[in-house]
Parts: structure tokens; sequence; C-alpha cells
């Protein structure tokens, strides 16, 4: 069987624009830079932010992002989260060049990248816009792959599932039609898979601080910072895990 394509899902960054500021008493620098050497390990082909990669929309935070990240992986893409600043993350990812507000062909898979960010809200939502990358993605007939940043279900922590994606139905409805295998979000701060209508939802855990799962309140897991690995075969086949930094 030929090589598969090794995409790492990295999410929910939480950088600030001060290098040493602290996101949940810990600093998220420090964070992702105790990461880097596992992820660097898989050899990745292709890295997905998805999402939070600043908790305050700066500049600063996302140029050091993509100092810390670029050199990881020949192919990268980035999506926002409720605290970036879709915009301006926009024109600096863009110059960098992440890939965005597209889907990406890497490795024989469909890559849908979707925005499920609303201004002033952290709960998410979809628009028609991104719908339509849903079917555009569907048209090229690949075994697919969907990230956004919102979990399109509850995740069993009332802190974080109130703020999920609005109005999943008809996204679930969706992904479900075609040849999408997995469902990829952040947010959440934890692990959490579960298999829907056909389809793997499955969270990246943050680069930053986690929460211990089932949790009411947000509850810091002491096992550390994580990110989420994919092996894309192009039969369709794939697998999936989580990377610690132990
Ligand atoms: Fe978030």
């Amino acid at each position: 069987m030929t090589k598969p394509f090794t995409l790492l899902q990295i999410s929910d960054c939480h950088l600030l624009a001060d290098p040493k500021g602290r996101y949940r008493g810990q600093s998220p620098d420090e964070c992702l830079q105790r990461l880097s050497p596992a992820m660097a390990a898989f050899k990745p082909d292709g890295l997905v932010l998805t999402g939070d990669v600043a908790e305050d929309g700066s500049s600063e935070a996302y140029e050091r992002a993509i100092d810390a990240l670029i050199g990881l992986a020949p192919k990268r893409a980035v999506i926002p989260g409720n605290h970036d600043d879709p915009d301006h993350m926009f024109d600096i990812f863009d110059a960098a060049g992440f890939a965005q507000r597209q889907v990406v062909t890497w490795g024989g898979w469909a890559v849908a990248l979707l925005d499920s960010v609303q201004p002033n809200d952290p709960a998410g939502a979809l628009s028609p816009t991104e719908y339509q990358l849903l079917e555009d993605a569907q048209t090229l007939a690949l075994p697919t792959l969907v990230f956004l940043h919102h979990p399109p279900m509850a995740v069993g922590s009332p802190w974080i599932d109130r703020y999920a994606l609005n109005a999943p139905e008809p996204f679930i409805e969706a992904v479900g039609l075609g040849q999408v295998q997995a469902v990829g979000f952040g947010h959440v701060h934890q692990v959490f898979s579960e298999h829907r209508g056909g389809v793997q939802y499955l969270s990246a855990p943050a680069t930053s601080v986690n929460s211990q799962p089932d949790r009411d309140s947000f509850t810091p897991d002491p096992t550390g910072p994580k990110a989420r690995w994919y092996r894309l075969w192009r039969n369709g086949r794939w697998a999936s895990g989580v990377i610690s930094a132990g």
C-alpha cells in the first residue's frame, strides 16, 4: 500500500500579543514549544490550524504561530475560531502561504476548510458560503475531511457545550450524504470522538491548556498540550490519534 498522507490538526493555541502572556495560568508559547518535537516527529505532509490560534486576535500572536509552525509541513491551512479576528488573520496567513476559505486536495483527499465564526458570539454558525464549500468538496468525488472550529454536537462538558455550532442538523445531514469520512473540530479543549450517520466526529484537543472531559466547568487536565494526527490513504482508508507532549 502506498504511503499515506500525514495530516496534523493543531488547535486552540491561544497565543497572546505578549510572548510572556498567560492563558488559563500557563504560557501558551511554552505549551506549543513543548509539543513541537512530538509533532515534528510525525513528519507531517500537511497541517491544519483549527482556530483560536490567538487569544486576542493580535498580529504578534499570528506571526509567532507562523514562525513556530511554518517549518512543520509543506502544505498548510488555517480556519478561524471565535477568539480570532478572521479578516486580520486571513491577510497574515495568506501572506505566509496558508490555504483558507477553500477546499484543498491533499494526498488524494478533499479537505474542506469551513469558517464557523460569527461576529461577537462565541457559538458557531455556518453561512450559505460554507455550505457551498461543502458541496464543492462533494463534487470532487474524493474521500473527504471537513474541518471547522465549533463542534456540531455536545461533547458532555456544559462549560463549552453552550457555545457549540448553532443549528447543527443541516450540517450533519449534508456531511452524511457524500464521501465525508470525518469531521474535525477544535474549541472543546479535550479529546472527543463520536460516530454518527456514517461519519466520525473528532476533536483536536488544545496545544495550550486542556480540560478534563465531562466536567461542568473548565477543570485543567494535567496531561499537557496535545494535537491530532490523521493518516490518509488514497483508497479512502484512514486512521487518527492524539499526540501528547506528555
Ligand atoms: Fe474556541
